[in-house]
């Protein structure tokens, strides 16, 4: 029986991540930071699949928390099989609005977090000759709009150059970018949601699945679903201008609410 670590997993995309691995008969160890809802959730995925789970309470924003984890993917005994780094999160404003803080704390989760637990998984995977790491990036990464997507472009950059640089060595490392998800994400960032369209929304469940048909087809990006990979395509095509002013209009109208 392997085991997968998922980050951010007690809602939303890590939330469907365990739900899927632990139905597929992988043991888990589930970490975010509310330790109430983490002991839930596990007591219901062992009850439900018959898997092992275990928690760990853990703020990647903090070099503590993010030690813990890599301590937890050191581990040679139960290792990890599957690391889905998926934690993260949005913040309300333009970036002169957002206080540099909330900026810097976003960059601790979405990359320097993601850049040492992958370091530290990845070792022990290419040494067992076998293993995979997800990183949740977004679509956001191809248009140039703010330290959210500056960020998720970074997770699609290392993790895709990563990848490469492991290939042959049984470690499989796969970038993976959504559209719209139904979430707690928008509620918890302030972000209004009435104006998007009902043909953007992505269901996390089915983002999941398309995730790990990719992973076993040996993919090193990911973007679930047919609407999506069409608008990547496009935005790759069009000037970087002319995208810019795109996203930045369609982020005041969907923009946080004050
Ligand atoms: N929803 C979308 O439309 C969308 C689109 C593209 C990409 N994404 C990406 O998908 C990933 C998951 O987002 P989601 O939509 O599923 O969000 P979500 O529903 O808000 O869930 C976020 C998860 O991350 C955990 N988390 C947040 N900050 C953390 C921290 N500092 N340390 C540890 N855990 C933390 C939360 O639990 P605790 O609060 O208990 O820690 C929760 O389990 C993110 O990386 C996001 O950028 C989302």
């Amino acid at each position: 029986m392997t085991t997968a670590l998922i980050t951010g997993a007690t809602a939303g995309i890590g939330g469907a991540f365990a739900h899927r691995l632990a139905a597929d008969g992988h043991n888990l160890v589930l970490v975010a930071r509310d330790e109430k809802r983490l002991r839930e959730q596990a007591t219901e995925l062992h009850d439900r699949h018959g898997v092992e789970v275990e928690v760990m309470r853990a703020d990647l924003a903090s070099d503590k928390g993010i030690e813990a984890v890599a301590a937890r993917l050191e581990e040679r005994t139960h290792p990890v099989d599957l690391l889905v780094n998926n934690a993260g999160f949005g913040n309300k404003g333009a970036f002169l609005d957002v206080p540099v803080e909330d900026e810097l704390r976003m960059l601790k989760v979405h990359c320097e977090a993601v850049l040492r637990l992958t370091h530290r998984a990845v070792t022990g995977m290419r040494d067992r000759g076998r293993g995979g790491v997800i990183n949740v990036a977004s679509v956001a990464a191809f248009v140039p709009r703010g330290t959210y997507g500056a960020s998720k472009s970074w997770v699609v950059q290392f993790t895709q150059g990563a990848a490469h640089e492991l290939s042959g060595s049984g470690v499989r490392l796969m970038a993976l970018c959504p559209g719209f998800v139904r979430t707690e994400f928008h509620e918890r960032a302030g972000i209004r949601t009435g104006n998007i369209p009902d043909w953007l929304w992505l269901d996390a469940d089915r983002v999941v699945e398309a995730a790990m048909r990719d992973l076993e087809r040996g993919k090193t990006l990911s973007v679930p679903d047919p609407r999506y990979k069409t608008l990547t395509g496009l935005a790759k095509l069009a000037p970087r201008n002319m995208l810019g002013g795109i996203s930045t209009r369609a982020g005041r109208k969907f923009g946080p609410s004050r």
